[in-house]
């Protein structure tokens, strides 16, 4: 590629200029003169090949693996953890140009979001909400859930997210009230105006076509909000994003509780456990349309439930599956996990709906991982409360799988993709190592004592504003295009064959920070202006003390951002002053996100 190319000729370059300065030795006072301008020249094109080089770096690929890499491809992977992670760090702090929040009484209205589906694509929406109101100058209304989707919850926004906290984080960005006060609701002649806006609409729509609306009616709801704003936004509206997602929702208190009593019981048991998320509902599979080897019965089962919706098209389940349109079955789950190098003692947490064919289905992967656990075998009479919303039980099941040390996914939906943006962002609790305990003057054991006692979320929320930059935990997603035909051919090949071949499906899928790329897939899911690479003289430091060390925090302004789309002459300028020989070996692909998910989740 280019890339290469460019680099081979800096080196031969380099070549040149030693076999220049040789030959200027023979005879020196003749030929310096004619030297002295040959190497000025030289230096002149290998300057600015090497900006070629650097800016075609930048548009292939963004991330820059910082170790050598070796092979690179060929390198055995560290199943629970990227190695690469700790080069990498969540950054999503205000720029110092960011004017703050548009007091109510000087806003342009208030602005009402009605969000749509379960609850992670809820997430989005409130997320995208948060920056419409910012883009608007208005005064964000809390967010209203969804009690119609497919997953039929009453919860209202208070009983999952902590609401004072929400208004409180984001106090600095936009102005957000629980109602409309009642002397503007009064002072209204019509109703508020509803509208919808279409998917992906850019900061421009809501400008022209928003904006206007709000000035003259004061009040403007905007509803089945769920990507509704474009996935490319300028880079501070993309850090605000992630402040909302990763900092401002925080679940209710005792969902909070509950969650870490569920992570603590893992945790007891194990050191590491995988959390799998399994999409395999009834439902799902039959708007899925692909076929899951059930026979007949199955075939009639999807088909009846098909029929509830009235515009799918008729799609051949073999062209689905080679597309990778279908998600995994809990026993390919399994062996894709064991063929990765899961031993069979690992601890599965499964974090799932309704399992189409329930028990039956679950057996062969229970075969595969005997320590397999769920929310009901875990919590007991304690879920009792939370079992008539389905929106609190996906929010227990987020923290156990956000937790988890590696997160498996069988499908791209939702709580996939933003588990994965989450995990790439923000540190995991127990990845937390020793040395960052003792520096909080706490002796390790303490500190520990505190938090399996008592989970203490001041204490959490202290650690994680401290902490962020500690890199992430696996998240590995099947690249169900390969795999499918994969599994399809599985009986023909052994056992090691399948293992090599699995893993080398999975390249390009385990959730490594370099794996994101601008442009690829939703934000929320490639948080990419929100990762930054650590500057390498702060990781040198890192590795000369082990890692032991809390006292080298390195300041904000040294850092790399390499999201930015604004200031990249500076940014490669400080790529440029990190080492040089850091290796360009191209990432493989991570799959293409053509099609919009329509299947509410
Ligand atoms: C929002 O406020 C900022 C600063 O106060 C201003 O520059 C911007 O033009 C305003 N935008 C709208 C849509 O009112
Ligand atoms: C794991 O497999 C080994 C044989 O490969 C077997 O002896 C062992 O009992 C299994 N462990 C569990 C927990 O099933
Ligand atoms: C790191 O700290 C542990 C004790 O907390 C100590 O045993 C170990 O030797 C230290 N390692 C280095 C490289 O300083
Ligand atoms: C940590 O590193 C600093 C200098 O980088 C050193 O002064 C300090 O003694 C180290 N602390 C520990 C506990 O190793
Ligand atoms: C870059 O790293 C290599 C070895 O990893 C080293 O030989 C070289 O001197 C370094 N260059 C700079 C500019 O730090």
């Amino acid at each position: 590629m280019s890339v290469a190319k460019s680099w081979r000729f800096s080196t031969n370059l380099a070549l040149l200029h030693y076999s220049q300065k040789h030959a200027c030795q023979r005879n020196p006072i003749s030929w310096s003169f004619l030297c002295g301008i040959m190497l000025f020249c030289l230096g002149l094109i290998s300057l600015f090949t090497g900006h070629i080089a650097s800016d075609l770096e930048w548009y292939s690929h963004r991330f820059i693996r910082p170790p050598k890499m070796g092979s690179g491809h060929r390198e055995p992977i560290n199943i629970w953890k990227s190695k690469y992670s700790r080069f990498y760090y969540g950054c999503s702090d205000r720029g110092p140009d960011f004017t703050s929040a548009t007091p109510e009484s000087l806003s342009n209205g208030y602005l009402l979001i009605a969000t749509s589906g379960g609850l992670n694509q809820q997430r989005t929406g409130i997320t995208d909400g948060v920056v419409a109101a910012r883009i608007l100058n208005a005064t964000l209304v809390v967010p209203e859930l969804d009690h119609n989707s497919f997953w039929k919850d009453d919860s209202d926004f208070l009983n999952i997210f902590d609401v004072n906290w929400f208004i409180r984080s984001l106090a600095k960005d936009v102005t957000i009230v629980k109602r409309v006060p009642d002397k503007v609701m009064r002072s209204m002649d019509k109703p508020p105006y509803t509208m919808r806006v279409p998917r992906k609409s850019t900061p421009e729509y809501y400008l022209d076509q928003v904006l206007p609306i709000l000035l003259r009616r004061k009040v403007v709801q905007l509803t089945k909000f769920d990507f509704r704003l474009a996935s490319d936004l300028d880079e501070e509206l993309q850090k605000l994003r992630c402040r909302v997602n990763y900092h401002a929702l925080r679940f209710t208190k005792p969902i909070r509780e509950l969650g870490q009593q569920l992570v603590m019981k893992m945790r007891k048991m194990a050191n590491h456990y995988v959390a799998v998320h399994l999409r395999f509902e009834p439902d799902m599979l039959a708007f899925s349309g692909c076929y899951y080897g059930g026979g007949d019965k199955e075939r009639y089962e999807l088909g009846e439930i098909r029929k509830r919706w009235a515009t799918l098209p008729d799609m051949s389940p073999e062209g689905e599956r080679k597309r990778g349109k279908c998600p995994l079955t809990p026993h390919e789950v399994g062996l894709m996990l064991r063929a990765l190098g899961f031993k069979n003692d690992t601890f599965l947490y499964v974090a799932s709906g309704e399992i189409y064919g329930g028990e039956e289905t679950l057996q062969p992967l229970r075969e595969l991982f005997p320590n397999f656990y769920t929310k009901e075998m875990l919590a007991g009479e304690e879920l009792k409360p939370f079992l008539p919303f389905s929106s609190r039980l996906a929010a227990l099941d987020y923290i156990v799988c956000d937790e988890s040390d590696a997160f498996i996914t069988n499908n791209n939906g939702n709580m996939a993709k933003i588990l994965a943006g989450r995990r790439i962002y923000m540190l995991n609790l127990g990845s937390i190592p020793s040395w960052a305990l003792v520096s909080f003057g706490a002796g390790s054991k303490e500190l520990k004592a505190t938090l399996k006692f008592k989970p203490q979320f001041h204490w959490i929320d202290v650690l994680n504003a401290k902490l962020r930059y500690m890199g992430h935990k696996r998240t590995i997603r099947p690249n169900a295009k390969r795999l499918s035909s994969l599994f399809m051919a599985r009986k023909q090949m052994d056992w090691n064959t399948f293992e090599k071949k699995v893993k080398s499906c999975q390249r390009g899928f385990m959730g490594e920070p370099d794996e994101m790329r601008t442009g690829r897939g939703d934000f929320h899911e490639f948080p990419y202006s929100c990762i930054c690479q650590k500057p390498l003289d702060y990781l040198k430091g890192e590795s000369r003390s082990d890692q032991n060390n809390s006292s080298q925090q390195f300041p904000a302004d040294s850092v790399v951002h390499l999201g930015s789309k604004y200031g990249r002459e500076s940014q490669l300028q400080s790529l440029h002053g990190l080492n040089t020989s850091v290796n360009t070996v191209p990432v493989s692909s991570t799959e293409d996100h053509e099609d919009e998910d329509l299947f509410p989740d």
